[in-house]
C-alpha cells in the first residue's frame, strides 16, 4: 500500500473511496480540491497472470484492503471521520462485486461517523480530476476520457452539465492498450509498458485508424484484431515498431476526433482524462493540438490520471453543493448524463 500526504490545513473535507476496478483508493480533499492525505492499495500483481482484471480476485482483495487503506488516509490526513463533510464513494460504473464493497464501506463508516455519504459516477469523477490540486478548467470545455473502461468525448458546460458528444461502439482505447500487451507478452496494465517500447520503434507498420472522419464516435477492436493479425504473420517483426504503430493509429484517432469536436463546439479547454491520459505521447500530441488551435489544455497531475480516491471525493463535492439527494445503489453500468 503507498500513502502520501500534505501540509494543507485541514478544514471542511470529503472522504473519497474508489473501488470500482482493481485499485482499493481512498483520499481527503478539501472544497477547493487540495488533496489533504491518500492511499491506494494496487492489485495490479494480483491480475498481472491473468493479463486483466479478475472479478472476484478484485473484490476479495478490496474486502480486505479497504479499512486498512481508509485507516491510513485519515491518520495521515490527521483527522476525525466526525469531522468530514461527507463520504463520497463510486456507485458506478464498475465492477459489481467491487463497487459493493466500496459502498458498504463508505455507508458503514459514513453511519458510524454520523456525516452524510453521497454515491459518485466514476466516470464525472475522472473529468474532475483536472481540477485537482488547482483549477484549470476553464467553461465551456471539451472532454476527452480515455481509460480502461471508456473512451468518450463530452462537452462541459459545468461540472455537474455533461452532454455526451461520442463514444466507442467497442473497446476502450485503454482495452486496446492492454490487449496489444499481452499479444506482445508485456503484462498488465499494458498503457506503461506499450508507451514506453513504442518510444524505441518507428511508426512503419501502418495499421488501420477505425472512424477516422466518420463523425464523434470511436471504434478499437478492428486496430485491435489489425494488430494481433499483424503479429500472427511477422512473427519476427520487431515489437518495439509494433507498439509505436499501435499508439501512432490510436494517437491520430483520438487527436483527430478532439480536432473535429472542438471545431464543431468550441470550447475553452480540452480536458484530457482517465487512465489513458498518462500517456506521456497522448499528453504532448493533445498539447500540439491545443497549442494550434489556441485552446488552454487541462491534464490531471500524472497521479490522479489513472482511479483514484480524490477524484472521486472532489466530484462528491459537487454532489454536496447541488443538495440534491445522491443515489447510492450500485450502478455497473452508469452513464456518464446520470449524476
Ligand atoms: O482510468 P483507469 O485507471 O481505470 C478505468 O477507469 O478503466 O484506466 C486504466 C487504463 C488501463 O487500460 C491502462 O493500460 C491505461 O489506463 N493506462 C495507460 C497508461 N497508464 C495507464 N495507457 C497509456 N499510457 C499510459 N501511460
Ligand atoms: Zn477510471
Amino acid at each position: 500500500m503507498s500513502a502520501g500526504s500534505s501540509t494543507s490545513a485541514v478544514g471542511s473535507l470529503i472522504l473519497g473511496i474508489e473501488t470500482s476496478c482493481d485499485d482499493t483508493a481512498v483520499a481527503l480533499v478539501d472544497a477547493e480540491g487540495r488533496v489533504i492525505s491518500s492511499a491506494v492499495a494496487s492489485q495490479a500483481l494480483l491480475h498481472a497472470d491473468y493479463g486483466g482484471v479478475y472479478p472476484e480476485v478484485a473484490s476479495r482483495a478490496h474486502i480486505e484492503k479497504i479499512i486498512p487503506t481508509v485507516r491510513m488516509t485519515m491518520e495521515d490526513g490527521g483527522v476525525r471521520g466526525s469531522d468530514l463533510a461527507a463520504v463520497a464513494v463510486t456507485r458506478g460504473p464498475g465492477l459489481i462485486g467491487s463497487l459493493i464493497v466500496g459502498i458498504n464501506a463508505a455507508a458503514g463508516l459514513a453511519q458510524g461517523w454520523g456525516v452524510p455519504v453521497v454515491g459518485v459516477n466514476h466516470l464525472r469523477g475522472h473529468l474532475r480530476s483536472a481540477d485537482l490540486e488547482q483549477a484549470r478548467v476553464r467553461y465551456p470545455a471539451m472532454v476527452l476520457l480515455v481509460s480502461g473502461g471508456h473512451t468518450l468525448l463530452a462537452r462541459m458546460e459545468r461540472p455537474t452539465d455533461i452532454v455526451l458528444l461520442g463514444s466507442t461502439l467497442d473497446d476502450s482505447v485503454g482495452e486496446a492498450y492492454d490487449k496489444v500487451a499481452r499479444m506482445l507478452g508485456l503484462g498488465y496494465p499494458g498503457g506503461p509498458v506499450v508507451d514506453k517500447l513504442a518510444m524505441t520503434g518507428s511508426d512503419s507498420i501502418g495499421f488501420p485508424r477505425p472512424m477516422l472522419g466518420r463523425g464523434l464516435d470511436f471504434s478499437f477492436s478492428g486496430l485491435k484484431s489489425a494488430v494481433e493479425r499483424y503479429i500472427a504473420a511477422h512473427q519476427d517483426a520487431a515489437k518495439a515498431d509494433v507498439a509505436a504503430s499501435f499508439v501512432a493509429a490510436c494517437l491520430e484517432v483520438l487527436i483527430a476526433k478532439c480536432r473535429s469536436a472542438l471545431r464543431e463546439y468550441p470550447a475553452q479547454s480540452l480536458v484530457v482524462v482517465g487512465g489513458v491520459a498518462a500517456s506521456p505521447q497522448l499528453r504532448a500530441a493533445a498539447q500540439e493540438l491545443c497549442d494550434s488551435l489556441g485552446v488552454g489544455l487541462c491534464l490531471p497531475p500524472l497521479r490522479w490520471s489513472t482511479d483514484n480516491g480524490a477524484m472521486i471525493a472532489l466530484a462528491g463535492w459537487d454532489q454536496v453543493r447541488s443538495r440534491e439527494p445522491a443515489a447510492l445503489l450500485p450502478e455497473p453500468r452508469l452513464k456518464i448524463e446520470t449524476a
